[in-house]
């Protein structure tokens, strides 16, 4: 599939998924929405792609958030379809079986703030920076950042950085939680991809299913969460790398998962 906003590679087990309008620090219009979707739903049934990793193009920014010229001239009505798209899209990503690493290379702001915050891990280049900063446009997050930012790193930092839109780094974003790693620029790639390499020597089903027990799980009670995990604890039975991976630990050898 051809892509006007996006490159797709895929590599071993991998696919880098890049938003591709470096001349507009990669803002995201409706076009660039709709091809992430289209995206996002191919590498969601290629079987060759066990985790997928989602970057910016260029040398400044993961995603400078929405596209501003884009929404300057959306009625109420149209503004509404946008952030709902957006969601959807962003659900898609939060909801695909296959892990979604984020790795930031610059300036993940507003929307693309809320891009990260949609996949599953972030790994940031020391360079990058944070914020939602959509007041200072006269607006709110719309792509489920007050969700997803107070979830991450609680009520009151989402509402101090939602509040004043200021930036902060990768620094402070790595101490209120809202990343996972930082590493040197210039590594970003390489750290991001031996990571999603590890995940995708694991066993997939499991994996995928760890994937849904936490996410559904968060939205339940404690009592129906857990009970979620066990069920899913059995399903995992019904697999050959359960199988395989208890008999490798017994027989003390690496385990070959084949991913079912
Ligand atoms: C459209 C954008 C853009 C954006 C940058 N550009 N961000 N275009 N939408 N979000 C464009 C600039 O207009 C400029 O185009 C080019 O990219 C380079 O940007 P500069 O501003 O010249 O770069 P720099 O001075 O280095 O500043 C970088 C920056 C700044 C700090 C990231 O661009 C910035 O503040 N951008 C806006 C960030 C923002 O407010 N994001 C939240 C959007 S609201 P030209 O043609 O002049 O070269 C949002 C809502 C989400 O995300 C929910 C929707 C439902």
């Amino acid at each position: 599939m051809q892509f006007n906003n996006l490159l797709v590679q895929k590599e071993n087990n991998l696919a880098i998924l890049t938003i591709n309008r470096p001349a507009a620090l990669n803002a995201l219009n409706a076009d660039t929405l709709h091809e992430l979707g289209q995206a996002i739903q191919m590498l969601t049934e290629d079987q060759e792609v066990k985790v997928i990793i989602l970057t910016g193009a260029g040398e400044k920014a993961f995603v400078a958030g929405a596209d501003i010229a884009f929404m300057q001239q959306l009625d109420p009505i149209a503004a509404r379809q946008f952030a709902l798209t957006g969601q959807m899209v962003f659900n898609q990503i939060e909801s695909c079986p296959k892990p979604v690493i984020a790795a930031i290379n610059g300036y993940a702001l507003g929307g693309g703030c809320e891009l990260a915050m949609a996949c599953d891990i972030r790994i940031a280049s020391e360079k990058a920076k944070f914020g939602q900063p959509e007041v200072n446009l006269g607006v709110i997050p719309g792509f489920a950042g007050t969700q997803r930012l107070a979830r991450l790193v609680g009520k009151g930092k989402a509402k101090e950085l939602i509040f004043t839109g200021d930036m902060i780094d990768a620094q402070e974003a790595y101490q209120i939680g809202l990343i996972n790693q930082i590493v040197p620029h210039d590594q970003l790639m390489d750290q991001t991809k031996k990571m999603g390499l590890k995940i995708a020597s694991k066993a997939l089903v499991a994996v995928q299913l760890a994937k849904r027990a936490i996410n559904e799980g968060l939205e339940m009670p404690l009592e129906q969460a857990n009970y979620h995990e066990a069920n899913y604890f059995g399903l995992c039975f019904a697999t050959n790398d359960q199988k395989e991976g208890m008999a490798a630990f017994l027989a003390k050898r690496p385990p070959q998962f084949q991913g079912k």
